[in-house]
């Protein structure tokens, strides 16, 4: 009888915690996993998050839901190894599994309707940008996607932006892929050849969010920012993701994490972001000397 709960509760286990199906190293501290998640597949939709843990002893963090797939019941995930957390979840491995993945969370992306659009991204913010391109094409956008990163290792998800735009420029700072400069000397560009786009969208380190929406006011279109704010629960009660949009106080998570970029305070929500840097740094170092020689 016991044998029989302890199989049953083991296949339980396996069920409810959620196994990691694929890990591929997209660059040097960009990695991407697919999980087995069926119930955040089911309801999942562009735009959405969900926050996971490693193990029981781990904090919560969000990440993007990349892609799903319904039928099969598994979510992609790709994040970057910025600290503590992210570099505990690169150490898991095909096979494993995570403790809990909670979500689809936040807001499903709002871009039906538009016409003719730019997708602007920095670093990372390609893999968060990637379901939003995707959802433009889909609803029949005609869509540029402009992708920057400080230099030719770094680039990420090139070719899967082309497939799903009608033209696409990647650009380094340092110009090591041939073509040198900043997003927002593109986007110029662009700007000033054709000014009938309804739509951009710019996903990225606050900053370079901030100097595209600067550029777009100018030109009265339409910008949505997706806002990294730090989270915890993700479910708008612990107030962690405050930020002020159009002078009203927003929690990222309910009420985003997409944003109209010309009505974000983004100097106070560079100010939050920075609020918990020295523990980050204590919990990184930390975390790193666990595993010094090993
Ligand atoms: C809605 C949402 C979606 C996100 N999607 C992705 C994603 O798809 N892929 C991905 O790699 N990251 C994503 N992030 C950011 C990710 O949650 C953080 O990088 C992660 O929590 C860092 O945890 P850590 O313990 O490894 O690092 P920490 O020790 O928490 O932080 C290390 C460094 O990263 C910075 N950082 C921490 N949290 C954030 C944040 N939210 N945004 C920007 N910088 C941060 C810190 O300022 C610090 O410099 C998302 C964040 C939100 C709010
Ligand atoms: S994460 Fe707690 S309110 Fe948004």
């Amino acid at each position: 009888m016991l044998l029989i709960f302890d199989i049953i509760s083991i296949g339980l286990v396996k069920y409810i915690m959620f196994k990691i199906l694929k890990k591929k190293f997209l660059n040097k501290s960009v990695s991407y996993m697919k999980l087995c998640a069926p119930l955040v597949a089911t309801n999942a939709q562009a735009g959405q998050f969900l926050i996971l843990r490693v193990d029981e002893f781990g904090e919560r963090i969000p990440l993007t839901i990349f892609d799903y797939d319904r039928e099969k019941g598994t979510v992609d995930i790709i994040y970057q190894k910025v600290g503590a957390t992210t570099l505990k979840l690169d150490r898991k491995q095909e096979g494993e599994y995570l403790l809990d993945v909670v979500g689809p969370l936040g807001n499903k992306s709002k871009i039906k309707g538009f016409k003719k659009a730019i997708v602007i991204s920095g670093g990372l913010g390609s893999a968060i940008a990637y379901p939003l391109a995707k959802e433009l094409k889909l609803n029949g956008a005609k869509t540029t996607a402009i992708l920057g990163f400080r230099n030719k290792d770094l680039i990420i998800l090139e070719n899967k932006m082309k497939k799903i735009t009608d033209e696409i420029e990647v650009v380094t700072d340092d110009g090591s892929n041939g073509k040198k400069g900043l997003v927002t000397d593109s986007l110029i560009k662009k700007l000033e050849k054709c000014c009938n786009y309804d739509l951009i969208i710019s996903i990225g380190p606050i900053p370079m969010m901030k100097a595209v929406c600067e550029i777009t006011k100018k030109y009265n279109i339409k910008t949505i920012v997706s806002m990294n704010s730090i989270m915890i629960d993700g479910t708008g009660m612990c107030g962690g993701c405050r930020l002020t949009v159009g002078g009203k106080v927003k929690f990222a998570c309910v009420d985003g994490p997409d944003f109209d970029g010309h009505e974000v305070d983004f100097q106070e929500a560079i100010m939050r972001n920075n609020s918990f840097v020295n523990q980050e740094r204590k919990s990184y170092e930390k975390y790193c000397n666990l595993f010094k020689g090993v």
